[in-house]
């Protein structure tokens, strides 16, 4: 089983990073492989809200409004069974490489129904907060609604935070596996 992990914070030694490390040594213990995607050092542009506001990419599901790295990023969905999100929590949402691509990427899909590319697969989606994790449950509720939107499976929504730490670090790295385990042929 193969796992596409987004991260999208701009330190690479942070809370974020070490939370897709254990993602990623999660889906390493069930047997699957994975591949992890920083997305605060891609060149990632924000939705143009084409046209009316609609977009083409809701007809022709791609995005042909930015010359930049998005449908590259999009492409490699096509050979992914599944994804691991994990974005810092910032002003109580999603950083803005992570909610830059969630965003174009709900547009192509969304309206593709069961023919969206993440259609039913499993996605873990963390947020990882800083002391007193305020805005972590509106972060992930926003990444929850996206979920839905792409009609993907949410496997598990987790917050971090500095003191909760070693715990959630746990947590995901088991969460991880158990996802691969649960959807692996
Ligand atoms: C612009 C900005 C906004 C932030 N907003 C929040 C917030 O709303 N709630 C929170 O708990 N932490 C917030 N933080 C702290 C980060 O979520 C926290 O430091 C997180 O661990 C950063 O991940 P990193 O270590 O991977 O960079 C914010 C940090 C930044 C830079």
């Amino acid at each position: 089983m193969h796992i596409l992990i987004f991260e999208a914070s701009p330190n690479t030694d942070g809370l974020t990073a070490a939370c897709a490390a254990a993602a990623a040594e999660g889906v390493s213990a069930a047997g699957g492989c994975f591949e992890r995607i920083p997305l605060a050092e891609r060149y990632l542009t924000r939705c143009n809200q084409c046209d009316d506001g609609w977009g083409g990419c809701r007809s022709i599901h791609h995005c042909d409004g930015s010359d930049d790295d998005f449908e590259e990023l999009h492409g490699a969905l096509m050979g992914t069974d599944g994804l691991v999100l994990v974005t810092p929590v910032y002003w109580g949402d999603m950083s803005e490489s992570m909610k830059a691509f969630t965003d174009r990427l709900r547009r192509c899909e969304a309206t593709l129904g069961e023919q969206s590319r993440l259609f039913g697969k499993p996605v873990l989606l963390v947020a990882a907060a800083g002391g007193g994790g305020g805005g972590m449950i509106s972060c992930l509720a926003n990444m929850e609604r996206w979920v839905q939107h792409v009609r993907a499976l949410p496997w598990d929504m987790i917050g971090i935070k500095r003191i909760t730490r070693e715990v959630k670090l746990a947590t995901i790295r088991a969460s991880a596996e158990a996802m691969v385990r649960a959807h692996q042929g």
